[in-house]
């Protein structure tokens, strides 16, 4: 563990900076709590940054990303940008941000608090307690692949699903690592039906099983896959896919916790520095109004504490006072049922600090 840490918050646009603010008094809480030196720099990136800036990925945040642990970031996006230049669209800035720190692991734990069960159009009994992790590769694929562009006068246009055998290994290797850690079940998911990008992607994962003998791997077309989440998804533990499809079955897979805005995720290279960000998106909708879900944000600086920071106890006390609080029976809009304590975006951060001391 490093004596002094340096966290670069990202807060973007519509609820980032409400969330990512609560996760700084969380951040500044256990940094006092446990004795940390944990230091907190901001960066404008994302829509707030071509505000500025007019571009959504400046200089100036590349080189505080240069000094920083970790990053923990808000969400990115509006309508406001929408019709911007491709390059100067919030989520260029993303895609620009992981393709840059080659952040190839993207982890996404799907945990449904039994809490919050009623909270999901899906029936209690399917997910309570369910807890799933979507490993979905984050720098490759149709996200990335060239050639890609228009042609004819814009009246065609192209995107090339790419990958190569290494990087299909190095995904997988590490979500066999993860089974490894975990039940030993993991579901590679792919379209070998139809897709040789997922033919490879296929021979590559089977292949590198022959590491893994303990590990009990499973390959899905990714039709299936998005049925069998919602069908049956405690079939599943670890699940392991490309890009695009990690994008589409995580926001699935969200709808079994209740809300997606309890879901964090990391951004991780192969040295562990990571971005941390919840799942959710911007929401312009809700911005500004005090009524934003806190807890992915809280949540992802507990995986910081996890994978970047090696601090354990304090990942584990961290989500421990995320539970207590839902125990309690503290609410956000976002997860309101009947008989809880509906409470605001800060009062939520208020209410997990509060338990941690
Ligand atoms: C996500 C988001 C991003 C993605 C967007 C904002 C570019 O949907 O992180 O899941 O597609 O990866
Ligand atoms: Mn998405």
């Amino acid at each position: 563990m490093k004596n002094k840490m340096n966290i670069l918050v990202l807060p973007g646009d519509g609820v980032g900076p409400e969330v990512t603010e609560e996760a700084i008094k969380v951040i500044k809480a256990v940094s006092e709590i446990y004795s940390l030196n944990v230091q907190i720099e901001k960066a404008l990136f994302g829509g707030a940054a071509v505000d500025k800036f007019g571009n959504p990925f400046p200089e100036e945040t590349k080189n505080k990303i240069r000094d920083s642990d970790a990053i923990l970031l808000g969400a990115v996006g509006g309508k406001k940008y929408d019709s911007l230049e491709k390059e100067n669209k919030p989520e260029s800035g993303l895609l620009e941000l992981r393709k840059k720190l080659n952040l190839f692991i993207n982890i996404r734990p799907i945990i449904s608090f039994a809490e919050l069960s009623n909270s999901s159009p899906i029936k209690s009994e399917y997910i309570s307690n369910l807890d799933i992790v979507i490993i979905r590769e984050l720098v490759g694929g149709l996200y990335f692949g060239e050639p890609r562009g228009y042609k004819n006068n814009m009246t065609e246009a192209y995107n090339t699903m790419k990958y190569s055998e290494s990087e299909i290994n190095r995904i997988s290797d590490y979500a066999f690592k993860l089974s490894e850690k975990r039940s030993g079940k993991l579901c590679s998911v792919d379209k070998a039906n139809v897709l040789e990008v997922s033919q490879l992607w296929r021979s590559t994962v089977k292949k590198l099983s022959e590491n893994y003998p303990n590990v009990d791997l499973s390959h899905m077309y990714v039709d299936n896959a998005a049925m069998q989440l919602v069908q049956n998804p405690k079939q599943f533990d670890v699940v392991v896919t490309e890009n695009l499809f990690g994008d589409i079955l995580s926001d699935i897979a969200s709808v079994l916790t209740g809300s997606i805005g309890m879901l964090p995720s990391a951004s991780l290279n192969e040295k562990n520095f990571g971005v941390y960000e919840p799942i959710h998106g911007s929401a312009p909708d809700i911005a500004g109004k005090g009524i934003a879900n806190p807890i992915a944000s809280i949540l992802s600086f507990a995986m910081a504490l996890r994978y970047s920071l090696d601090l354990d106890n304090e990942a584990d006390a961290l989500e421990k006072a995320v539970q207590d609080v839902l125990n309690d029976g503290f609410r956000t809009k976002d997860i309101l049922s009947e008989g809880k304590k509906e409470v605001s975006t800060s009062a939520m951060g208020d209410a997990i600090i509060s338990k941690l001391q």
